[in-house]
């Protein structure tokens, strides 16, 4: 057992419907095998457990993991392609680098850059859009493994329009994504991800095959990306006979609570209708949606419609694995809309890069804030002394205000120490995260 210290922040009650931030100062956790077991004021907590183990993290502040629900492993040497709108970009920016991850080695260096960034950024869950080749999921599963991230992730299948090198079949998808379950599905804290890249790379065949894969794999989840950009939008509509994005994802039974779609910048409302009768999930991701130029996320819309939203990184075309960024960014968006925009608050955005992930991926049960019952997974982060964000913290009003500056100053190196189930992370040999 280990008592764990310091100035709690977290959104167990939704800010979105009028949920405050919890705020907990000279406060205490007990774990006792991962799981928070009491919470409190650190005296009480002490008095209760006098011999056990003191992890003190009082300086800096101790938030949730985060829980990024898009973000693609093959893509992290490719961050930073400026000037191309989506489909420009996927061919001669994101494609090519993807074509290497057929060679497991290269892979599996692509995998280690990865899992350590994640950590590194305070992320503990991802919902990870794997790569074309099933031998380099491997390599990430493996990789994370040795990390003990969470994360959930699965064979990225197309059979049209991609370069060749890419493409499989409905039959080679389904065995090969069931031999990749059947490794990692539910094996420590891996599991697995029914990834089509977008309708528009997928014959109704290759769709088809999808459900059968989700339907034969007991708590699988299912991703891929939906009304992105006009012009993918326009060219599947072309295909699939003047269908809106949504329906050519439901006919084949892949929209329900266990769906996470990336983008959604472009939706009907209709569509909406149909997401948030289903229950699934929109992965907002705002610093992509700006680079590509694919527009400005109409959250308010899908909070009308009841939509779930949470937040995704979805590097490479998003800018790094800072949730703190996608944070800042996704208020910036909404402010950019004006009148059409929904005001968020740092505890909306704590809420988006935490708690609302965990519901989307089915683990709120779990992880996404730091009550009595769920595991601790957390990220303590303590900004050098003198630093803009130090300085910033000291002269805040209120806890609501340190957060807000947390988010528009923070970055990964302000992330001292990740915990997964209690554990320190030890994302990098040389340098290990420090208490
Ligand atoms: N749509 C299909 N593939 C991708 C991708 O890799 N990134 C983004 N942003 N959108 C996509
Ligand atoms: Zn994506």
């Amino acid at each position: 057992m280990t008592v764990f210290r310091g100035t709690f922040l977290d959104t167990p009650q939704n800010p979105f419907t009028g949920g405050a931030l919890r705020v907990d100062t000279d406060a205490a956790v007990l774990v006792e095998d991962g799981v928070i077991t009491a919470r409190g004021p650190y005296a009480d907590i002490r008095r209760a457990h006098p011999a056990e183990q003191v992890v003190d993290l009082t300086g800096g502040l101790v938030l949730p993991g985060f829980v990024d629900t898009h973000v693609h492993f093959p893509q992290i040497r490719a961050v930073g392609g400026m000037g191309m709108p989506l489909l420009e970009w996927l061919d001669k920016y994101a494609l090519p680098e993807e074509a290497k991850m057929a060679d497991a080695g290269y892979a599996a260096g692509v995998a280690g850059e990865f899992v350590q960034g994640l950590a590194a950024a305070g992320t503990t869950s991802a919902l990870v859009f794997g790569a074309h080749f099933a031998s380099a999921v491997d390599t990430l599963f493996t990789a994370a493994s040795q990390v003990g991230l969470r994360i959930t992730s699965g064979l990225v299948v197309s059979d049209r329009l991609l370069r060749p090198d890419l493409l499989t079949t409905p039959a080679q998808a389904h065995t090969e994504s069931l031999a990749l379950a059947s490794r990692w599905h539910g094996v420590g804290r891996n599991r697995y991800a029914v990834t089509p890249r977008f309708s528009l790379s997928c014959t109704d065949d290759l769709l088809a095959a999808c459900h059968t894969v989700l339907e034969e794999i007991p708590g699988a989840l299912f991703t891929s990306h939906l009304n992105e950009n006009d012009a993918e939008i326009a060219a599947v509509a072309e295909l699939f006979g003047g269908s809106d994005y949504v329906s050519t994802y439901e006919r084949h039974g892949l929209v329900d609570r266990r769906s996470i779609f990336a983008h959604n910048v472009h939706p009907t409302d209709v569509e909406l209708k149909v997401l948030a009768e289903s229950g699934a999930t929109v992965a907002h991701c705002p610093t992509s949606n700006a680079v590509l130029g694919s527009g400005l996320f109409p959250l308010g819309r899908h909070l009308d419609h009841g939509v779930r939203v949470a937040l995704g990184s979805d590097v490479g075309a998003g800018t790094g694995f800072s949730l703190l960024k996608e944070g800042l960014q996704a208020y910036f968006c909404q402010q950019l809309l004006g009148d059409r925009g929904h005001p968020l608050t740092a505890a909306h955005l704590l809420h988006l890069a935490t708690t609302a992930g965990a519901e989307a991926l089915g683990l709120s049960a779990e992880v996404g804030d730091l009550s009595v019952g769920k595991r601790f997974d957390a990220q303590l982060l303590r900004p050098a002394e003198g630093s803009p964000l130090a300085v910033g913290i000291t002269h805040a009003a209120d806890a609501e205000d340190v957060l807000a500056r947390v988010f528009t100053l923070g970055t990964p190196a302000d992330v001292r120490a990740v915990w997964i189930d209690g554990q320190l992370l030890q994302v990098d040999d040389d340098s290990p995260l420090e208490v």
